[in-house]
């Protein structure tokens, strides 16, 4: 058997995530095969905030965290009698969405007698990629050492993984994280939250290459920075205040940058750490360049979730809580959320 590959006794994970300003539950079997997965969406409501309203996002959890608890198991056609653990996400994020969801999991365990699992939000978008529907091809396990590119609204980090549960954090940003600049960028250009699939569906019609945008390398560190970037697109676009901007210009040319820099900085630390597979996660992991960009490589297997898996659901969650369960890292009810956990 290859390093990191075990033998995991097979359980059914009921799972939560409360963390920003999506109410989700999902039920997955044995890690992977996905039997049925809720997102209730707040998008509509924050986006006339331009951003998620933390007090507004706790309140929308609170009214929706039971029917859709209620409405994962009737698509699963289970019980909780059917069910082996409950699983949540208890960090990183907003204090008063976390909590939500991870005490209505404490009282689903209590209830029904199950243990507890909490979940890192972001091994959960890493465990997203080897999530395929129960009753498809399975995707092949993952194969250590792998190399994790994690890219969310909060996030933006390199981890070595050589066993399941096993972070090595290589670098991280320094500042914006790559979806916050995508975010900070579509407001800088007028388009409508959320950020990132505005900024790419504008840059579709646009040249990458009109605006020679910065690249911050930070050569001899697997670290990563946009803030700069955000910054050049302020610049061009207050030197043309008073003309229209060109929108899908600047939007294709920021795009291609953030591409650039995660792509090329991702591929060298694979090389150098030898990975046998590179995964990517995380809101981001839903751009379209940048998945092509992965996709037409040929040198590593990659994993990339579906779309609908990329940004925040409750299947990564039952994904990665199933390792933790089965792998005897369990929680007792006295936990509490960790509104910042790094991975490592
Ligand atoms: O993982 P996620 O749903 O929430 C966090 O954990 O933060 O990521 C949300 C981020 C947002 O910044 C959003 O603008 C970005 O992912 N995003 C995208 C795309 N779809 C979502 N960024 C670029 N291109 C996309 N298609
Ligand atoms: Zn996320």
């Amino acid at each position: 058997m290859e390093k990191g590959m075990i033998s995991l006794s097979p359980a059914r994970i009921l799972a939560i995530e409360t963390s920003c300003d999506e109410t989700a539950a999902a039920i997955i079997e044995n890690g992977r095969a996905l039997l049925a997965s809720t997102v209730a969406s707040q998008m509509d409501i924050h986006a006339r905030y331009g951003g998620v309203y933390p007090e507004v996002a706790a309140r929308q959890h609170v009214l929706s965290i039971l029917p859709v608890i209620e409405q994962t198991l009737a698509q699963a056609h289970l019980a909780l009698s059917d069910i082996n653990a409950i699983a949540a996400t208890r960090g990183p994020g907003l204090a008063g969405s976390l909590v939500v969801g991870l005490n209505a999991a404490k009282g689903l365990a209590l209830g029904a007698n199950l243990p507890l699992v909490g979940v890192n939000h972001l091994e959960g978008h890493i465990y997203s990629a080897w999530v395929y529907n129960s009753g498809e091809m399975a995707i092949p396990e993952p194969e250590f050492p792998l190399l994790a590119l994690l890219v969310s609204g909060g996030h933006t980090e390199l981890n070595l993984m050589d066993a399941h549960l096993s972070y090595q954090r290589l670098g991280a940003t320094l500042d914006d994280a790559a979806g916050e600049a995508f975010d900070k960028v579509a407001r800088l250009l007028g388009l409508p939250y959320p950020g990132g699939p505005s900024v790419q569906k504008a840059a579709e019609g646009g040249d990458p290459t009109a605006f020679k945008f910065p690249r911050a390398w930070l050569e001899g560190t697997w670290n990563f920075s946009f803030s700069g970037l955000k910054t050049a697109v302020l610049k061009e676009c207050k030197r043309m205040e008073g003309s229209p901007l060109p929108v899908a210009d600047l939007a294709a040319s920021f795009q291609a940058a953030v591409v650039d820099v995660l792509f090329n900085k991702t591929m060298n630390a694979a090389r150098e750490f030898d990975s046998k597979q590179i995964v990517v996660g995380g809101g981001v992991s839903a751009n379209k360049p940048l998945r092509d960009a992965f996709l037409a490589q040929e040198e590593f297997p990659i994993n990339i979730p579906r779309i609908s898996l990329c940004t925040d659901n409750a299947a990564m969650v039952a994904a990665a809580g199933y390792f933790r369960y089965a792998l005897g890292h369990t929680d007792g009810l006295e936990i509490d959320i960790m509104p910042t956990w790094p991975l490592s």
